[in-house]
């Protein structure tokens, strides 16, 4: 057994250790925000936060996150309103919404460690989530005013 702790709330899975975390967060605890789209580290639909920091859940075993904390989409505030989840309905920035969540979660750890990030930083911190549908432009756009709008004090 595992012991997980997701969005703040412990569960008690029985998987394999080498289980990818995508897997267990989607099937096992049916939290199904977080996408798989590559399984290779190669996309970033499947990105989460492990203490704090964006990672990969598909390429993540279950192991190495027993004891530490998971956030997922569903986690990233309570009600829908950090920034980014504002700014991302005012740019209307998604497509399909495919891989908008791996976006949302690579950029709320972008908006932590850089309050003010550049087009640059935008880019640079983003490179390692694809969108099929090219809604680069928006995202940058959304990251911009969720920057604003954290700035303000609406940060959670
Ligand atoms: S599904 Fe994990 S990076 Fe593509
Ligand atoms: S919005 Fe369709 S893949 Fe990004």
């Amino acid at each position: 057994m595992i012991q997980l702790t997701v969005n703040q709330k412990k569960y008690d899975v029985d998987v394999p250790e080498d289980m990818p975390l995508l897997w267990v967060i989607r099937d096992v605890i049916g939290l199904t925000g977080t996408k798989y789209g590559c399984g290779i580290a190669q996309c970033g639909a499947c990105t989460i936060h492990l203490n704090g920091e964006a990672i990969k859940s598909c390429i993540t075993p279950v192991s190495k996150a027993a004891g530490k904390n998971i956030t997922t989409i569903e986690g990233l505030s309570p009600d829908n309103s950090h920034p980014l989840q504002i700014a991302w309905l005012e740019a209307d920035t998604p497509q399909c919404g495919y891989c908008q969540s791996g976006q949302l979660m690579a950029a709320a750890v972008l908006l932590k460690e850089k309050p003010n990030p550049t087009d640059e930083d935008i880019d640079d911190a983003m490179s390692g989530n694809i969108c099929r549908c090219g809604t680069y432009p928006r995202i940058r756009k959304a990251i911009h005013i969720a920057a604003g709008l954290q700035k303000q004090g609406g940060n959670k």
